[in-house]
């Protein structure tokens, strides 16, 4: 059996790896949690509900180097999936300095801790499209530089540094995947996407009567969440580490993603939208798309899952979800 460590096992991709590797098999999890989380299941354990049974999960906090050494020291993983961060880029300008302390240090810290305890333990980190932010050149592409405009793109862009020198200093085998806006019915609903069709479903449901958003000029690549953590698992399978772009290779508005959202219940968006400056950005990144023929070539990986079908599989979920 191999060990693998999650961090971020709670979150949107953390609990779709674990999945993916429990049918996978041969994979004996561990997840990092906060004690909180362990304290109040309910609310913050729900998306790996069905999987308590079959995973151990670790008290600890990524910003205590002390606390993740010791989970490190104790699982001795042969593979670790570091996803937990502050992920959310508008709430990184309200509170730039957590951002920037549990995304940075925390990565440092998972790092610096494999180094010692667990050398031959094989790394991937959750890089991000973010990075490119005031993009350089369309698509993005591992070799487009990076343009950061939010302090959490520039906190990923310091721990796909950290990630690179632990393989170029150290010998470590850590990869960066730089993936794109990638969504589900398990979305928090402080992303766009996840507050639309939440939205939606309540609006059709008659629970609510309006939708207020920010800028709906934004463009973004946006795939299927249940596809990316394959990718991530597949950096891992490779003889050499390296650093990969995650996307679909296509770009969508706010916008577009709203009137799609709204004609999967048959309702005409412009009757519910407005638009409210809090949800503005202070510096946007107005257009992403990311050029995934590496991983295509390289992985054998591509997204399975359409834009038009994310949109509807989400709709649907929240209409089930708020019906029960
Ligand atoms: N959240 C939010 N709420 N965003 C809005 C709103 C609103 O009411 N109205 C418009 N937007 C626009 C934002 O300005 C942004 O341009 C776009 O919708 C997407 O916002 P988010 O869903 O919050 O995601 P993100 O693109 O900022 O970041 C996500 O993707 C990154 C990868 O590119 C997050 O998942 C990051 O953690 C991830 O790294």
């Amino acid at each position: 059996m191999k060990r693998v460590l999650i961090t971020g096992i709670t979150g949107q991709d953390g609990s779709y790896l674990a999945e993916f590797l429990l049918k996978k098999g041969g994979y004996e999890i561990h997840g990092l949690v906060r004690r909180v989380a362990l304290e109040d299941p309910e609310h913050r354990l729900w998306r790996i509900k069905h999987l308590l049974d079959k995973i151990s999960l670790h008290a600890g906090s990524l910003e205590s180097y002390a606390s993740v050494f010791n989970v490190i020291e104790r699982v001795k993983p042969d593979e670790c999936y570091h996803l937990a961060a502050q992920s959310f880029v508008s709430y990184s300008f309200d509170d730039e300095f957590s951002t920037i302390d549990t995304n940075i240090n925390g990565t440092l810290h998972v790092l610096s801790a494999i180094r010692k305890k667990a050398p031959k333990c094989k790394f991937y980190f959750a890089a991000s499209s973010e990075m490119f932010g005031k993009v350089r050149e369309i698509p993005q592409n591992e070799n487009t530089p990076f343009h950061p405009r939010s302090p959490y793109g520039i906190s990923k862009v310091a721990g796909f540094d950290l990630t690179r020198n632990y393989r170029e200093a150290y010998g470590l085998f850590s990869c960066n995947g730089i993936l794109f806006n990638h969504e589900s019915p398990r979305r928090g609903f402080e992303f766009v996407t996840r507050k639309i069709t939440r939205t939606v479903a309540k609006i059709k449901l008659g629970l609510e009567k309006e939708l207020k958003l920010g800028n709906l000029e934004a463009k973004r690549d946006w795939g299927y969440a249940g596809d990316y953590v394959e990718a991530m698992w597949l950096m891992l399978q490779q003889e050499k580490c390296d650093d990969y772009v995650i996307a679909t290779n296509e770009t969508h508005s706010v916008e577009e993603f709203v009137e799609l959202a709204f004609n999967c219940v048959d309702l005409d968006w412009k009757d519910y939208v407005t638009i409210d400056k809090k949800f503005y950005r202070p510096a946007e990144v107005n257009q992403l798309i990311g050029d995934y023929s590496k991983a295509k070539k390289i992985l054998g990986w591509r997204p399975k899952v359409s834009f038009k079908e994310l949109i509807k599989m989400m709709v649907d979920s929240d209409l089930k979800e708020i019906r029960s």
